[in-house]
């Protein structure tokens, strides 16, 4: 199979180009563009992070590899969090003791959202009052209606707001893009897209700290305008099992594969959503399904299935397939595959069970000759396989990069409020659908659910 390789110079050409068209995908009804000129148009970008958890230090990292960011102020609920990203950021961030204060620092051009689910909305919005462009880690929202206040917000404040759904920044996403804008896979009907695991942290049961409890933790701080009003260390340091902070797979997984199929398909939002979910296995841990599957009809005219179970890796059934009438598009281990179509048309089995007379006179046929033999005898002969590898990068370096490239031009990137509310409504509809037991219906003309 012949392999290509997508290096970090072609990345960034071809980023440019990306970002570029994919703001074609957005209703001009709901698009903002920022006017506004950061303070660091053509210097460094200082960012501050609200929440240092698991990702917050995955992104830390990632930053030290994208010129021209410094991380200088730092705020989170727990303290041992606090100390790692101090030692990561080698003591430069300054500790704030919450977002707001952190948000009222003159130093801080931008900021990184990494808190839990249900504190995206008012960590993005008060963000961008504060006159902040955001970094907003999926999914945008904890409910549907809070995408169109961030919006909202975003747009007021002329601020730039970018979702974390990396991997539609990074060249294999935008290599199936353009692949899929030439036609090289001819009707596109149907895309389907897997995230399987079947470990304990990969259903979420992450381990606690020794450390844990309610004087390094900040519990009123993680609560937010939750319930339950007594420490929990499970619920703090696992709340995606806990439908009260998080919208489960549909929310922490789907969101990715829904932001990628909405960027290489240059589709919005699909009309219908039907979805079921199931807890089968780790039900003392948690209430939210650890199997979920979607099937979504987009008026772009191809329909989606979507699954994800905790139960079973299925290692041969990972990431994406795009699948066309003249070929399949896979996106999965860090590239891209095209396999051309090889079918062809054999109804020689139904010709055989005529009368021989029959048969034969339709072999002979000359519009048949013309039509059908060509294809019935011989496969089609296409180019084989075709493989496109990614080298070169972290994980979100792309995207940051992308997020400093918007900050400085005031050009809003692919992955903005409007897209990420989209990506984040459909996963919201997945879980609506699979509790009401019901189809749930978007209404594209007010970029919302369609109001019972
Ligand atoms: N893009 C990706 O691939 C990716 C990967 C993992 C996580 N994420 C997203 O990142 C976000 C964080 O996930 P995580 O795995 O790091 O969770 P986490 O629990 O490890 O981190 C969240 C942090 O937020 C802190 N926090 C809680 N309330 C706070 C508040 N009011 N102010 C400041 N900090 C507060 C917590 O103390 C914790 O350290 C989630 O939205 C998740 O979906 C994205």
């Amino acid at each position: 199979m012949p392999k290509r390789k997508l290096n970090r110079r072609e990345f960034i050409k071809r980023s440019a180009a990306g970002t570029a068209t994919a703001s074609l995908a957005i209703n001009t009804a709901t698009t903002f563009i920022s006017n506004a000129q950061s303070s660091s148009a053509n210097s460094r970008v200082n960012v501050g992070f609200i929440g240092v958890g698991a990702r917050a230090h995955q992104l830390m990292e990632d930053i030290r590899n994208v010129p021209g960011m410094e991380i200088v102020a730092i705020c989170d609920a727990y303290k041992g969090r606090l100390e790692r990203a101090m030692e990561r950021t080698g003591g430069r961030a300054k500790i704030y003791p919450n977002h707001k204060e952190l948000l009222a620092a003159k130093d801080v051009d931008a900021v990184f959202v990494v808190t839990p689910d249900h504190l995206h909305k008012t960590h993005v919005i008060d963000a961008v009052t504060a006159g902040k462009d955001v970094y907003c880690e999926k999914p945008l929202t904890y409910k549907i209606e809070e995408g169109l206040e961030v919006i909202a917000a975003a747009n007021k404040h002329g601020r730039i707001v970018q979702v974390g759904s990396q991997g539609v920044s990074s060249a294999a996403q935008q290599k199936a893009r353009e692949i899929i804008a030439s036609g090289r896979l001819g009707q596109i009907t149907m895309v389907r897209a897997t995230n399987h695991r079947n470990t304990a942290s990969g259903a979420w049961i992450y381990p606690i700290p020794p450390d844990a409890s309610p004087e390094t933790v900040n519990w009123e701080m993680f609560r937010g305008s939750t319930g339950q009003k007594t420490y929990s260390p499970e619920r703090f340091f696992r709340w995606r099992c806990y439908e009260e902070y998080s919208g489960g797979i549909a929310t922490d997984l789907y969101v990715h594969l829904l932001t990628t199929i909405h960027y290489v398909m240059n589709a919005q939002a699909p009309d219908t959503v039907m979805a079921m979910g199931q807890l089968y296995r780790w039900k003392e841990s948690r209430d939210v399904p650890d199997t979920l599957n979607g099937l979504l009809q987009y008026p772009e005219g191809f329909a989606v299935n979507l699954s994800a179970t905790f139960n079973n890796e299925a290692v041969n059934e990972r990431g994406f397939q795009i699948m066309g009438t003249e070929g399949t598009l896979e996106i999965g281990g860090k590239g891209v595959t095209f396999t051309p179509s090889r079918s062809y048309d054999d109804n020689g089995w139904i010709v055989d069970s005529w009368p021989s007379k029959l048969q034969k006179a339709y072999y002979s046929d000359p519009k048949v000759i013309a039509a059908e033999r060509p294809n019935r005898q011989a496969q089609k002969v296409l180019s084989g396989q075709e493989r496109w590898e990614e080298i070169g990068y972290g994980d979100a370096v792309p995207h940051i990069q992308n997020f400093v490239n918007a900050i400085k031009t005031r050009q809003q990137p692919y992955e903005n409020a409007v897209v990420g509310h989209r990506a984040a409504a459909v996963a919201h509809m997945v879980n609506l659908s699979a509790k009401y037991k019901r189809p749930i219906f978007w209404d594209r003309d007010k970029d919302n659910v369609k109001a019972d």
